[in-house]
């Protein structure tokens, strides 16, 4: 028995638009019992471009791109006595060209975390003095990628890299701008796996230990480290405003005993992603960027006044709640099996084309999704049925929903959408059982076009030596 099993059919059903407009994207909306988006049915869509596809709302991604800058640039604006703020989007997130391009025109720089987002990001025309380079274990190979082409700012993560930074650096002839990730203690997130400031863990460099004063000591001293700030991501899924807030208090606290102890000035900080996203009916509001924005700029004014420090240029860094609440997932149902479970009673199977090859998550963390119908409306229902949706790779964990309320006569070839997964759901797809990636299509004002392209069988098989 699940703990779901104890709560009555029908209390598990996906809220609509109307209902949760923070779960969706802001064009979804139900005519004639289909769901569209951006303009156009999710039928057609299904029938012009198949499934499974991730289909992404333009205009609600611009828009939530838009609002962080303008939440950023007006809360951290020099007539504020600020000293200008901004944000950068984290690609890891999800990236293709059309989504650098879409970021940057709103205002957006690009954080990058590898060297295929460090080159998509750089291909798609971003200009690097918009592009960070993060990473805890980064390649020789990226860092000279970064340098040559004159990037923003390279975000270092160790002492090592300190080291490996100024050589590569020397080698070029170049002075390499960083910032310093700093480990703040703080133990936020909405999981174990993707909270990344408590001390046991690889990101950062540790305030407790000293770790991160050694480092900023020794990029003073550095012939071609130029000090550009300080940094601190402590975690994703993140509600509310006090773990930024403390966050960001740790790290001015710490400019002020570099500027006491070391007569070194921090020019920026960065305070990190990680604003959290509702999925499900259960989760919270998220924290809107306007409201964490104040917040930030609050504390950063505060302890800055405290300590007589010139106030930092301030950055954030958001990538799931640009992105995530954007997107929807569209697949088609196929194999619907109803399954006798010990204690009495059935459980209804709901199989998809899709699965943990496209949204890991469920597995990874646990994390929950809800799901509604897109070519008819399940409050037209005559009866509900407690569904599990499930994928089709050949692992049993390969369940997308544990739980969910849909109607009882849900069959094959009924579309099922999923929304929320902007975030990190392209982003970790695999190739598992040798499923080939959706592709990632861009709908706005009734037209819809590849972002990305679905991956085929051929591309699969491309790289196979054995077949050439
Ligand atoms: N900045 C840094 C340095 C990060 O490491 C991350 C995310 C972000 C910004 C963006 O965080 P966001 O605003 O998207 O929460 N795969 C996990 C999330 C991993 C996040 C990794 N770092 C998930 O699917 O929940």
């Amino acid at each position: 028995m699940s703990e779901a099993d104890s709560v009555p059919v029908g209390t598990l059903t996906c809220p609509t638009p109307d209902e949760r407009p923070d779960l969706w994207p802001w064009s979804a909306a139900r005519e004639g019992g289909v769901l569209r988006l951006g303009g156009g049915d999710l039928t057609a869509v299904a029938a012009d471009f198949g499934t499974p596809t991730f289909v992404l709302d333009v205009e609600a991604m611009r828009g939530r791109a838009r609002v962080w800058a303008s939440a950023m640039a007006e809360e951290f604006w020099d007539g504020y006595g600020m000293n200008g703020g901004d944000a950068f989007y984290a690609g890891k997130a999800f990236l293709s060209a059309d989504v650098a391009r879409l970021v940057v025109a709103e205002g957006l720089g690009v954080d990058t975390a590898s060297l295929g987002e460090l080159t998509l990001a750089l291909r798609a025309g971003v200009d690097p003095e918009r592009i960070g380079l993060h990473g805890n274990n980064k390649s020789d190979e990226e860092i000279r990628l970064a340098l040559e082409l004159g990037i923003h700012r390279i975000f270092i993560d160790s002492m090592d890299e300190v080291r490996q930074i100024e050589r590569i650096a020397a080698s070029l002839g170049v002075s390499a701008p960083v910032m310093v990730r700093l480990k703040s203690g703080i133990h936020a997130g909405g999981n174990e796996y993707i909270a990344t400031a408590h001390e046991d863990q690889k990101f950062g460099l540790s305030l407790a230990t000293g770790q991160a004063y050694e480092a900023v000591a020794a990029i003073k001293d550095a012939a071609h480290l130029d000090f550009r700030g300080l940094h601190s991501h402590i975690g994703s899924q993140i509600f509310g405003t006090e773990a930024f807030t403390e966050a960001a208090r740790i790290v001015v606290d710490f400019a002020a005993r570099l500027k006491a102890e070391l007569d070194l000035e921090v020019p920026a900080i960065d305070l990190g992603g990680g604003v959290g996203i509702a999925y499900t009916a259960q989760d919270p509001e998220p924290t809107s960027p306007v409201e964490l924005a104040r917040a930030l700029a609050g504390v950063v004014r505060e302890r800055c006044a405290h300590h007589g420090l010139p106030i930092p240029h301030v950055s954030v860094e958001p990538g799931r709640s640009i992105v995530g609440p954007a997107m929807v997932m569209l697949y088609r149902v196929g194999v619907v099996k109803d399954i006798s479970l010990e204690g009495g009673g059935v459980r209804r199977y709901v199989a998809i084309d899709g699965g943990m090859s496209d949204n890991i998550r469920p597995v990874l963390y646990g994390a929950a999704y809800t799901a509604t119908l897109a070519n008819r409306d399940p409050e037209q229902a005559l009866e509900l049925a407690r569904c599990r949706i499930v994928g089709k790779h050949c692992e049993s964990g390969d369940i997308i929903i544990r739980d969910i309320d849909l109607p009882a006569d849900i069959a094959a070839g009924d579309l099922l959408v999923v929304p929320a997964v902007g975030a990190y759901g392209y982003s970790m797809a695999s190739n598992y059982n040798m499923a080939t990636k959706p592709g990632v299509l861009a709908v706005e004002d009734g037209a819809a076009r590849w972002f990305i392209r679905p991956q085929t069988v051929d591309h699969l098989l491309a790289l196979d030596a054995g077949l050439e």
